[in-house]
C-alpha cells in the first residue's frame, strides 16, 4: 500500500511547470486522480487537457488564501479525498538583503504563505478522511545551507523547513492519524525557475522526473527529509556541507563561513581531507 496508488487523488500547487508538472505526469501515469493548481491558468488548462484519467485544473494564487480553500473545497467535492498534497509552487530571484522590499514580501507571500495555506486549508480534512495521506513541502537547500544570493527566497525555504518540520510533530502526534508530512528537498533541477535562457538541460542538472522518482522513494521508504542529489552535488558532498553548516554555531565560525575569505580554503580543505 502507498499513498501513490491507482485510483488515489494527489493534489499539486504549481503544477504547470517543472517538479509540479513532472508529478502530475508521473502520478497520471500511475493512475492517480489528480487536481492541479497553478497561478498560468491557460498553461495548467492545456496541460491539464493532455493528460490521461481524471483531472481537474484549478487557476489561482497560492498566497490568497481563499484560492487555497477553493482548491480544497474543489478536491473534496470532485474526489472525495486528498492522498498525497504536494505545496510545491514557488517564485525566486531579485532579492537582496536591502532595498528590495516588494521582492521580500512577493516571495514570503508566495513560497512561506503558500506553503502555510496548504497545511492550514487541507491537514484537519486529510486527518478526517481516515485513510493514510502525505503531505510533501518543497523546500530547497537554499533553506538550509543558506548559500548567498537570493535572501529573501533562502528564509521563506528556511520558514518551510520549520513549518514542516512542526507539521511532521503535530501530524505523529495526533490520535489515529494516519498523515504524515514530508520536507523535499531537491538539488540543482532544470525547471522554468533555473532554465534562465537555456533550452538544453545542463549536465550537472537533474530533470524534474528524478526528483518525482527520488520524492516517490524517499516518502514510501517514510523519510521525512528527501533530500535530493544532482549530476554535481553528490550525497556525500551534501552531508559535507550540512556538516560544516551546522559546525558554523558550534565552533563559533562567523555567518555563512563557506563563502567568507578567511574560511574558504578551510572548508575546501575540509571537504577534500574527506571525499578523497
Ligand atoms: N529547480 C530547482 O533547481 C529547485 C531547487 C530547489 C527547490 N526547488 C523548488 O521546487 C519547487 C518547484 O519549482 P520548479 O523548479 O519546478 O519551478 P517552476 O518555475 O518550473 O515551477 C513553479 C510553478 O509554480 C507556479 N507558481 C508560482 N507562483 C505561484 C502562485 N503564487 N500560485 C500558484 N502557482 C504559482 C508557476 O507558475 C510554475 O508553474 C519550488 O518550491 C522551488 O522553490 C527548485
Amino acid at each position: 500500500m502507498s499513498v501513490f496508488d491507482r485510483g488515489n487523488v494527489a493534489v499539486i500547487t504549481g503544477a504547470a511547470s517543472g517538479i509540479g508538472r513532472a508529478a502530475a505526469k508521473m502520478f497520471a501515469a500511475r493512475g492517480m486522480k489528480l487536481c492541479l493548481f497553478d497561478r498560468e491558468e491557460k498553461l495548467l488548462a492545456e496541460f491539464a487537457a493532455s493528460l490521461p484519467g481524471q483531472v481537474r485544473a484549478i487557476a489561482g494564487d497560492v498566497s490568497r488564501y481563499e484560492d487555497v480553500e477553493k482548491l480544497r473545497d474543489s478536491a473534496y467535492e470532485t474526489f472525495g479525498a486528498v492522498h498525497v498534497l504536494m505545496n510545491n509552487a514557488a517564485i525566486g530571484h531579485g532579492s537582496k538583503s536591502w532595498g528590495t522590499l516588494p521582492r521580500w514580501r512577493a516571495i514570503l507571500d508566495i513560497n512561506l504563505f503558500g506553503v502555510i495555506h496548504g497545511v492550514d486549508a487541507f491537514a484537519s480534512r486529510m486527518l478526517a478522511q481516515g485513510t493514510a495521506a502525505a503531505i510533501v513541502n518543497t523546500g530547497s537547500k537554499q533553506g538550509i545551507t543558506n548559500p548567498p544570493g537570493d535572501p529573501a527566497y533562502a528564509t521563506a525555504k528556511a520558514g518551510v523547513r520549520a513549518l514542516t518540520e512542526q507539521l511532521a510533530y503535530s501530524l505523529r502526534n495526533e490520535p489515529g492519524g494516519q498523515v504524515s508530512a514530508h520536507l523535499l528537498v531537491p538539488g540543482w533541477t532544470f525547471t522554468g525557475l533555473t532554465a534562465g535562457d537555456q533550452t538544453e538541460k545542463p549536465a550537472g542538472a537533474w530533470t524534474p522526473e528524478q526528483v518525482v522518482e527520488r520524492m516517490i522513494a524517499g516518502v514510501e521508504a517514510g523519510e521525512f527529509y528527501v533530500y535530493c542529489p544532482d549530476n554535481v552535488v553528490s550525497e556525500p558532498l551534501d552531508a559535507l556541507r550540512l556538516q560544516w553548516s551546522v559546525g558554523d554555531i558550534i565552533e563559533k565560525r562567523p555567518a555563512l563561513s563557506r563563502w567568507h575569505p578567511d574560511w574558504k580554503d578551510k572548508f575546501d580543505a575540509y571537504v577534500a581531507a574527506r571525499l578523497s
